[in-house]
C-alpha cells in the first residue's frame, strides 16, 4: 500500500466526477472523499462509483466534509465556474477567487497539512492566490497548469506524425491560456527534436499551425460540447498518482517561481519534478530569448490579474 492514499476532491461538476471515475478505475488511491456545494449530488457520484467497485481496486468512496480535510494527503479542487463558448479563462477570476478563498479558508481550519492540487480556471493565479491564503510551502500548493496543454501538443505530435504520443515528448509553458506557447527547442519524437523531422521550407508554418491547434483546443471542444472534462480529468490522475506513488514524475504544471527564469510572485507552467512532496523541483530549461520573453510576458499577464483580484 502506498504512504499517502487519502484524496479529497473539491468540486463534484463534470472534471471531478470525471477525475474520480479516472482514479477507481485506473487504482489510484485507496480512499476518495467528495465535497461539493451540491452534496446530493455528491451523494449520487458515491452511489454510482461504488456500483464499480466489484470491477475496480479496493476503495473507499465517501460524501466528505472539510473536517475530513485534516486526514487527506492530498486535495484536488475542481470548483468553480466554468468557461462558456466563446469565454477566456481570465474571465472566471472574479467569481472563482471568491470560490476558492473560502474553499482554502475552510481546508486550512480543519488543520489540514498536505498537498493541494489546482484546477480550477484560472489554474495560474488561483494556485498563487491559494498559496498566499494558506501559506503552506511552495511545494505543497501546485496547479494543473499546462499539463494538459503539455499533453495536448504531444496527441496532436503523435496523430500528425502517426507516431504514439507516448514517444512524443515536449512542453508548452505559460499560462494554462491564451499566452501559452510551446517550447519547440525541447520537442522530440523518439529523442529526435521536431525540427529534424520537418522539411526546412514548411517548418514555422507546421509548428504555428500545431501550436495554435493546442492552444484552441479547449475553446474547439466547449463549442461543440460545452465544457472539457476527459483531458483534464486525465492529467489530474496522472499528477495524483505521481503524487501518492512518489514517482518523481515531469509535468509541466503551475508552480510559484521564486527567481526561476528571472521570475518571482507568480505561479506559472514551468516543467517540474512531482512526487511525494508535491513540486520536488524545478526544470529550469535553457530557453531561448524569444521563449524567455514570451514566458515573462505570460507572467506579468497573471501578475496583473492578481493583484486587480486582490485589490
Ligand atoms: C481545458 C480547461 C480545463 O483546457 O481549462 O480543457
Amino acid at each position: 500500500m502506498p504512504k499517502l492514499a487519502n484524496i479529497i476532491l473539491i468540486g463534484d461538476g463534470a472534471i471531478g466526477s470525471s477525475f474520480a471515475f479516472n482514479c477507481l478505475t485506473s487504482g489510484v488511491g485507496s480512499s476518495l472523499g467528495i465535497i461539493d456545494i451540491n452534496m446530493e449530488r455528491v451523494q449520487g457520484d458515491v452511489e454510482d462509483l461504488n456500483d464499480a467497485l466489484p470491477y475496480a481496486s479496493q476503495k473507499n468512496i465517501y460524501a466528505a466534509n472539510y473536517h475530513d480535510c485534516q486526514y487527506a494527503d492530498l486535495i484536488v479542487i475542481t470548483a468553480g465556474i466554468a468557461q462558456r463558448p466563446g469565454q477566456t479563462r481570465l474571465e472566471l477570476l472574479q467569481k472563482n477567487a471568491q470560490i476558492l478563498t473560502d474553499i482554502a479558508h475552510q481546508i486550512m481550519s480543519s488543520g489540514f497539512n498536505g498537498i493541494i492540487l489546482i484546477a480550477s480556471n484560472p489554474v495560474d493565479i488561483l494556485t498563487e492566490l491559494v498559496l498566499k491564503i494558506t501559506g503552506l510551502p511552495r511545494n505543497q500548493v501546485i496547479g494543473s497548469g499546462t499539463a494538459l496543454d503539455s499533453a495536448r501538443l504531444r496527441s496532436e505530435i503523435g496523430q500528425r506524425f502517426n507516431i504514439d504520443a507516448r514517444a512524443v515528448h515536449g512542453y508548452i509553458l505559460g499560462e494554462h491560456g491564451d499566452s501559452e506557447f510551446p517550447t519547440w527547442d525541447y520537442v522530440t519524437i523518439g529523442g529526435k527534436p521536431i525540427r529534424d523531422w520537418l522539411p526546412t521550407e514548411h517548418q514555422d508554418e507546421t509548428l504555428d499551425d500545431i501550436g495554435n491547434t493546442v492552444k484552441t483546443a479547449a475553446y474547439s471542444i466547449i463549442d461543440k460540447k460545452g465544457a472539457t472534462f476527459y483531458g483534464i480529468a486525465a492529467s489530474l490522475t496522472r499528477i495524483t498518482a505521481a503524487i501518492l506513488g512518489d514517482q518523481r514524475s515531469a509535468f509541466a504544471m503551475s508552480v510559484h517561481l521564486d527567481g526561476e527564469y528571472g521570475l518571482r510572485d507568480v505561479s506559472i507552467g514551468v516543467p517540474c519534478i512531482i512526487g511525494e512532496k508535491g513540486l520536488d523541483r524545478i526544470i529550469e530549461l535553457d530557453l531561448n530569448p524569444a521563449d524567455l520573453k514570451r514566458l515573462t510576458d505570460s507572467a506579468v499577464i497573471l501578475q496583473k490579474n492578481l493583484a486587480a483580484v486582490m485589490e
